[in-house]
């Protein structure tokens, strides 16, 4: 898969080098690339932003920038996806992340200041994807979450595809508690279940408090369950 970011701030992504989402390209399952937008700037002052027409406070991100850098990924000759990561968009989800996960070449805008001229959004965007019910102060840090959720379903990005397999939201709930050395911790014990070596109560011990959790914390998702789905029998 390949990942262009278009971005004012093409430094913030230094930590795509790091950890999985490093590995992932170096094993070559993923290409990233940032497209630096004051490369396609409308004046040699490296010009991409101008004031709100209607009038108000803060910058908007020009059209003609955004149009050229965009076009220059190649992507609707790819077949792929552009998305503008903004507030206002579909929250993003694992099911989201999954589908993206298909897609051979994606294109992600990254907003800055009150965002960017809507009509970018109105011809250029396939997507619109919101991180959360918060502002922050550019797409550069969706963008980074978006990549590392969706990169991390590609097959050989994780070093154990099962871990991924098990995470909250893969099969519809919450992960389970998760306890390593020692056995022993201030007083507190690992549950003597995990010490058992009895792999079918561990696994029922896991679906139980993968449920139990989901019960407490998300009861959006639990009230949702299926009947007769391996995590469903509420
Ligand atoms: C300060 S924000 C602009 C907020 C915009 N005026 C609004 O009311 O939604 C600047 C940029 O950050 C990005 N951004 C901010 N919050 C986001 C979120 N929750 N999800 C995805 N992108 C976000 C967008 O790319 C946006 O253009």
């Amino acid at each position: 898969m390949r990942i262009d970011c278009v971005t004012i701030f093409p430094e913030m992504f230094a930590p795509m080098k790091a950890s999985i989402m490093g590995r992932a390209q170096a094993k070559g399952i993923m290409e990233f690339n940032t497209v630096y937008l004051r490369d396609f700037a409308i004046n040699d002052y490296g010009q991409v932003d101008d004031v709100p027409y209607g009038g108000e406070p803060g910058m908007v991100l020009r059209p003609e920038p955004l149009a050229k850098a965009i076009r220059s990924t190649g992507i609707k000759e790819d077949g792929g996806k552009v998305i503008y990561l903004t507030a206002d968009g579909v929250p993003f989800t694992h099911k989201i992340a999954e589908e993206l996960s298909k897609e051979s070449h994606l294109v992600l805008v990254c907003g800055h200041y009150k965002g960017i001229d809507d009509r970018i959004r109105q011809t250029e965007v396939d997507m619109e994807i919101s991180i959360g019910d918060f502002v922050v102060s550019g797409g550069e840090l969706p963008a980074m979450v978006v990549t590392d959720a969706v990169v991390r379903l590609i097959d050989g990005a994780l070093g154990h595809k099962e871990s991924g397999e098990t995470d909250s939201f893969a099969q519809g709930v919450l992960g389970w508690p998760v306890y390593t050395r020692p056995e022993e911790f201030e007083g507190k014990k690992v549950p003597e279940v995990l010490l058992s070596g009895h792999h079918k109560n561990i696994s029922e011990w896991r679906r139980q408090e993968s449920l139990k959790r989901t019960r407490e914390r998300r009861p959006d998702i639990f009230e949702k369950l299926q009947l007769n789905t391996k995590f469903g029998d509420k």
